[in-house]
């Protein structure tokens, strides 16, 4: 796995970030979701990691997108907020998650949606990413069920008004 090469610092998403943020998804979820969700549970997650193509599009649809980058450039997290202040997706490579430094990347999110005029901010949370937006200053709103491909796995809407 890539380790970062010097401090992490925020930028704003380029496009040719994207197949480093595609696996980036991929071993954040083989990593980290095994703490939380069952063996079948990761499978069908990881069924849903997007190509290098489908992530470009999602990301290039208007939502805003930021980086967590080292000093060569490499990107190691991303975050992005769609224009309704819906956070979409979290995503941190395990060489450098559960050390704080993805807190960072949050703040930026948020000093933008504050500077922007947004009211609130929205996301449905897998169980590591609702510790991590706990300590955001979110709530839980609801404890969701549903199924990926047959498979029954939950996670928690939660929302933090600004
Ligand atoms: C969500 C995520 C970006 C948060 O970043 P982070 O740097 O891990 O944030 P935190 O340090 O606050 O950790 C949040 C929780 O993740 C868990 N976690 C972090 N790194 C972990 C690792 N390498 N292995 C297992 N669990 C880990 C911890 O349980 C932690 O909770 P705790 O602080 O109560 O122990 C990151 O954990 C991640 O990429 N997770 C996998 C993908 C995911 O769930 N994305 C969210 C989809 S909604």
């Amino acid at each position: 796995m890539r380790q970062p090469d010097g401090d992490l610092t925020v930028r704003a998403y380029r496009g040719e970030d994207v197949p480093r943020l595609a696996e980036i998804f991929r071993e954040a979820v083989a990593a980290i979701g095994p703490a939380n969700y069952s063996e079948t549970q990761v499978a069908a997650w990881l069924g849903r990691v997007p190509s290098a193509d489908a992530l470009a599009e999602r990301l290039g649809d208007g939502r805003r997108v930021w980086v967590l980058a080292d000093q060569a450039g490499c990107a190691f997290a991303f975050i992005d907020l769609e224009p309704d202040g819906h956070i979409d997706l979290l995503y941190a490579s395990p060489a450098i998650a559960g050390r704080g430094a993805v807190a960072v990347l949050f703040a930026e999110l948020e000093g933008h949606a504050l500077t922007v005029g947004m009211a609130r901010l929205h996301v449905e949370a897998s169980a590591a990413a609702r510790r991590f937006f706990l300590k955001q200053g979110f709530a839980v709103v609801q404890r969701r069920t549903f199924e990926i491909d047959g498979v029954e796995i939950h996670n928690f809407a939660m929302e933090k008004v600004l």
